[in-house]
């Protein structure tokens, strides 16, 4: 099985969606949480994880969301867990994602879309290794 770094927005968390999308996870057959944290990110680890939009026009205020307040960070394992939490979290801009999806479900701004999941294994596994470095 696989695994996947999935982080819960700032908004998801100030909204108080944390609980709603964790258990939208956990339902999920066969999947589980191998570890979870609420954490500020710094801007150092959120540049080092969007190090591929860095010179972006959303480059900055993308950071400067995302260290705004407290995500919830976590490591999801799973059959096509990596996949699958994309599915689950839709398409990046919330209007686009069909209801169902948790950015379809509850997003309408595309910097505040609720939920990031690694995007294919080499993301997961680079992204991994930021978040939870002390974790294999
Ligand atoms: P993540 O799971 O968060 O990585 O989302 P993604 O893979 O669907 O999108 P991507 O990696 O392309 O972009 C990372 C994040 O930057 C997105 O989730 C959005 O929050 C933000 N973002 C991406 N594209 C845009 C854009 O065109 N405008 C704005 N404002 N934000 C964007
Ligand atoms: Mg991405």
């Amino acid at each position: 099985s696989q695994r996947t770094l999935v982080l819960l927005k700032p908004d998801a968390v100030r909204r108080g969606l944390v609980g709603e999308i964790i258990g939208r996870i956990e339902r999920k057959a066969g999947w589980s949480i191998a570890a979870m944290e609420l954490r500020t990110l710094d801007r150092a680890t959120l540049e080092q994880h969007y190090a591929e939009h860095e010179g972006r026009p959303f480059y900055e205020p993308l950071v400067e969301f995302m260290a705004s307040g407290p995500s919830v960070v976590m490591v999801v394992e799973g059959e096509r867990v990596i996949e699958g939490i994309r599915a689950l979290a839709g398409p990046t801009d919330p209007i686009a994602a069909a209801p169902g999806s948790v950015r379809g479900d509850f997003g309408t701004i595309v910097r505040e879309n609720l939920i990031h999941a690694s995007d294919s294994e080499e993301s997961a596994q680079r992204e991994m290794k930021i978040f939870f470095p002390s974790f294999s």
